[in-house]
């Protein structure tokens, strides 16, 4: 029994592995880039971080003291927090962020967290998923390095950095004043971080890859790991692999024995295991097995690791386009962005599930990461949803950043079965057309190559199809039909399979069905002419060959409001809008894509002034037929075109549209839009009644403004405002309105106030201060702590003294909270501002915190005094503290609202970790209020860093 509880738990021990969040419990503050003193002056001092090892100055000091900072969690998007301006990069969606605002493109984080003694020996990492962008990250003062990229993900070994038994800090500049994307990217650390800690012989980084084929009715899993020793000596190891289903049965087992690597050797080992039967992955089953790797030093575990298996073959044809399994698929895909609506980039994993489950429901099966590396956890719900994925590199280029950047990406979503080919670039402008990229492009396949030879690699390219990059890409992506004759293409290259990597959906704003440029809002173009979602769908699926087909774009999302400027601030070409929201053309994609019965009509019918007059009505469905009556008399019945769409034009009367649609000349579906009054009521439905209580996990509510029969009401526009009580907080608020300048989050604002300007004043007794403060004269102050640094220490050990600074602060409102955040400048202080006292006698502490009564303080400039006893140095190379601490300035957050757009907004809560209930109230001048519930039920936290 004994036996077996040992083994039980070394198998699991912690000290296998580790793999710990480390989003938790972060300081923020913003730097500036260009001034130095505004940017905390790091890299400043006499030697910096990158003169001596250890040297990292200002935030990145391990003693930096950053009370007054923010706290928050991550992921976090400062950017989304920031105003709207017509002066702010327009494709990055005119937030105030970027080169030309320097006070609000640098940020800082910071966090202080505990290495335990045990630790020692292991090899400790921090990882961050993606820090947007060109960030510099320190532990312990020790600098680590320099990511340029916003999405790569990348890993710093601290080791040897590490306070073992002890407190460690770990400081990231994060400089987002240039872009990388012609799109909106965020800005910080939008992303997980992770603490990774594992035995020295180790299975190396995203060392463990497998793929599969099939054989008859079985499947052969080829495995690579990659092991690293780390270590001082020789080990000796086995690799132990196994594969276990769903429901947590082991299938099959492979292993490589009597192994042995020398120190600091990384070796690479293959093994296949055969599945026999298996279930196999595809998006209508995206069935995934676990692979569980183990690696043993003689009897004992040394690591472990699990990594998502799905089984399944892929072929790209020339002739006859993509299949899976065998099995010929069209790929039905569009483009995204990676922001959604309230939260930036800064998305929980929940909320990626969301938009993907989104995505699926009009029958899509495919997804292109445009531009850039996706966030793991996308490609998580991806796989666990069953959605084909093309997985985008950022830039072309053949030099050794490039490649790093290229084979971290590769590396890390290899294992996905979602992924489906691997995209090196998007319309390269230089070199799409030209030899260079020929060049460029086969050079970055040869060398991809080697990492994954079981991918495709395609180049969407969008000019000079027949040139360039086309000549030597392995799978040809067309952006957009209007740019390249793709017949013609064909002809010239049949045997290069092709798909349609971008194609226009035209653009257009959810509910609305007449222009209105000025105010940012388009009817969609498939209704007035020009590039439609519907010329695109029936090019393509008249055409095997195309694998298939990727709208730009799936979601709305923020920034490049083409063809519209500000006030417009998101684009609109999306199929459903930043929060999810379907606009029309969905309901044509899903008629088309999927085989569920669907008839949708359009528009809404709330046109008062324009009765008597034409309106175009549609229908878009997968019916033979539609009938279409207004208030009950038939308007005719009109047949179905393979991949399009029915238009009636109806003398407008108020009431009720209705339609009936048939299949095989019998009636299967129908459907209603009514007249509505106006906006009554307020409406409230989660996405999920119930989540976990783990801090992470969010449920998206939807919130209609209904009339008082509960229609929806497509042309309300009320602002609700939202109150949040229980285990959980609002932490985005959208509605779709690409003109909206409301805000996304609402949030605290800090700034904090330099205690400066120090004097000192030596006294008779403590007693008489503040008496004498009135007796000295200006002259009788001298500059403070001088005499610390030029004279003899012990001399000073018993003098009393005042010590005299001032702080300024801004206009204060009654909602506006002052902190001191102070430190001990004599042995036992007592504080006064502006002659009131704060606190007297305390000890000599290094976190006093007080929040300073508003009649004690002032606009402008106020009077910081501490009287004490001089410290008394404890020997010649003692530095007692000199700074008095910092005052912080909170403008607590205004309560949430959003107004609700065309009938709809969406809040997204998050949970925290108590279980409970959240109950979220809604209400608006005028309309009848409400409230829904959503239970946060108790759930194993992941293993996270505890946050101090
Ligand atoms: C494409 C480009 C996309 C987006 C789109 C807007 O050419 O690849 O990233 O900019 O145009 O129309």
């Amino acid at each position: 029994m004994l036996a077996m509880v040992i083994t039980g738990f070394s198998e699991t021990a912690m000290d296998i592995r580790d793999h710990l969040l480390m989003d938790f419990g972060w300081k923020f503050n913003f730097g500036e880039w260009g001034n130095f003193d505004n940017d905390f002056k790091s890299g400043t001092s006499y030697f910096t971080y990158f003169a001596k090892t250890g040297y990292g100055d200002g935030p990145a000091a391990p003693n930096f003291d950053d009370r007054a900072w923010r706290s928050l969690d991550v992921p976090h998007d400062w950017a989304v927090e920031q105003p709207f301006s017509g002066e702010a990069s327009h494709s990055h969606g005119y937030k105030t962020v970027g080169w030309k605002y320097p006070e609000s493109s640098v940020g800082w984080y910071r966090k202080s967290f505990d290495i335990s003694n045990a630790d020692l020996g292991r090899k400790i990492s921090i990882q961050f998923d993606g820090v947007f962008r060109n960030s510099i990250v320190w532990v312990n003062g020790f600098y680590l390095g320099n990511e340029q990229s916003g999405y790569a993900g990348f890993e710093y070994d601290i080791t040897d950095y590490l306070n073992y038994g002890g407190n460690n800090v770990i400081a990231v500049r994060v400089d987002a004043s240039l872009e990388e994307g012609w799109f909106y990217e965020g800005a910080g650390i939008y992303r997980h971080v992770w603490l990774n800690k594992t035995n020295p012989l180790r299975i190396g980084q995203y060392g463990i890859f497998a793929s599969s084929e099939l054989e008859g009715q079985n499947a052969i899993v080829t495995t690579r790991a990659t092991i690293n020793n780390d270590g001082k000596t020789l080990e000796n190891f086995k690799i132990e692999q196994s594969i276990v289903d769903a429901k947590g049965n082991t299938v099959a087992t492979g292993s490589v024995e009597n192994l042995s690597l020398k120190p600091t050797i990384s070796k690479e080992y293959f093994c296949k295991i055969k599945i026999t039967n298996p279930s196999l992955w595809s998006p209508d089953s995206p069935y995934l097995y676990q692979l569980k790797t183990k690696i043993y030093n003689g009897e004992n575990l040394v690591d472990q690791q699990e990594t998502n298996l799905g089984i399944r073959t892929i072929r790209f044809d020339a002739i006859e386009g993509f299949f899976i399994n065998g099995k010929h698929l069209k790929l039905l895909g569009s483009n995204n962005h990676q922001d959604h609506a309230g939260v930036g980039t800064a998305i929980p994993d929940a909320l990626q599930e969301f938009r993907i489950a989104s995505l699926k429901a009009m029958g899509s099966n495919a997804y292109r990461c445009s531009h850039n590396p996706p966030t793991p956890e996308l490609l998580d719900a991806c796989d666990k949803l069953g959605m084909l994925v093309i997985d985008e590199n950022r830039l072309q280029g053949i030099n050794q950043e490039h490649f790093d950047l290229l084979k971290r990406l590769i590396m890390r979503d290899r294992n996905h079965p979602c992924v489906v080919a691997w995209s090196l670039g998007n319309e390269e402008w230089a070199i799409e057309s030209n030899i260079k990229g020929a060049r460029i492009t086969e050079t970055m396949q040869r060398y991809a190559q080697t990492i994954d030879s079981t991918r495709r690699y395609t180049v969407a390219v969008s000019g000079g199809c027949g040139n360039g990059s086309s000549k030597t890409v392995d799978l040809m992506g067309f952006n957009y039909l209007t740019q390249c004759n793709i017949d013609d293409y064909h002809l010239k290259f049949p045997n290069q399979p092709g798909w349609g990597t971008e194609e226009t959906t035209g653009c257009g704003t959810r509910g609305i069905y007449e222009d209105d440029k000025s105010n940012g809002h388009m009817a969609q173009m498939d209704r007035t002419g020009g590039a439609s979602i519907e010329t695109g769908w029936k090019f393509y699926d008249e055409r095997p060959w195309l694998a298939g087909i990727f709208y730009w774009t799936g979601f709305d999302y923020k920034g490049e409001p083409n063809p519209l400027s500000y006030p417009a601030v998101s684009s609109e070409f999306g199929i459903v809008d930043a929060c999810g929201f379907p606009k029309d053309v969905f309901y044509y994609l899903k008629s088309w894509w999927t085989t569920e019965p669907v008839l949708h009509l359009l528009p809404h019918w709330n046109w008062k002034g324009k009765e008597g007059k034409d309106i175009s009505v549609w229908a878009y469905s997968n019916c033979d037929q539609v009938e279409l009556f207004l208030n009950k008399k038939s308007l005719g019945k009109k047949t179905m075109p393979k991949n399009g769409h029915l238009e009636w034009m109806v003398k407008y009367a108020p009431g009720t549209l209705s339609a009936k649609g048939f299949k095989n000349g019998k009636e299967n579906i129908k459907t209603q839009i009514e007249t509505t009054g106006s906006a009554n009521a307020i409406q409230l439905l989660a996405n999920r009644n119930s989540i976990r209580a783990d801090g992470e996990d969010v449920s998206v509510v939807t919130v209609r403004l209904n009339d008082a029969k509960g229609l929806n009401v497509p042309i309300g526009n009320d602002e609700i405002s939202f109150t949040l009580e229980g285990p959980g907080k609002i932490i985005g608020i959208g509605n779709g309105d690409p003109t909206s300048h409301e805000p996304d989050r609402f949030v605290e604002t800090i700034s904090s106030s330099k205690i400066s300007r120090m004097n000192e004043l030596v006294l008779k007794s403590l007693d008489s201060w503040p008496d004498i403060a009135a007796k000295v004269t200006e002259a009788d102050w001298k500059p403070a702590f001088r005499s610390n640094r030029n004279d003899n220490w012990k001399i000073y050990k018993d003098t009393l003294i005042a010590l005299r600074g001032s702080f300024d602060l801004p206009n204060l409102s009654i909602k506006t909270v002052v902190n001191l955040f102070a430190k001990s400048i004599s042995e036992n202080q007592s504080i006064y501002i502006n002659g009131h006292l704060l606190a007297s006698n305390i000890g000599r502490k290094d976190a006093q915190t007080y929040q300073l009564d508003p009649t004690s303080i002032q606009k402008g400039k106020n009077e910081y005094v501490v009287v004490g006893k001089r410290f008394k140095k404890k020997s010649e190379w003692d530095e007692p503290n000199t700074n008095p601490g910092i005052i912080q300035v909170v403008i607590p957050a205004e309560p949430w609202r959003r107004k609700a757009f065309n009938g709809l907004a969406q809040v997204i809560i998050q949970s925290a970790q108590q279980p409970g209930e959240i109950v979220l109230k809604a209400t608006a001048p005028g309309l009848t209020p409400t409230f829904i519930k959503i239970k946060a039920t108790s759930a194993t936290l992941r293993p996270a860093v505890s946050s101090r």
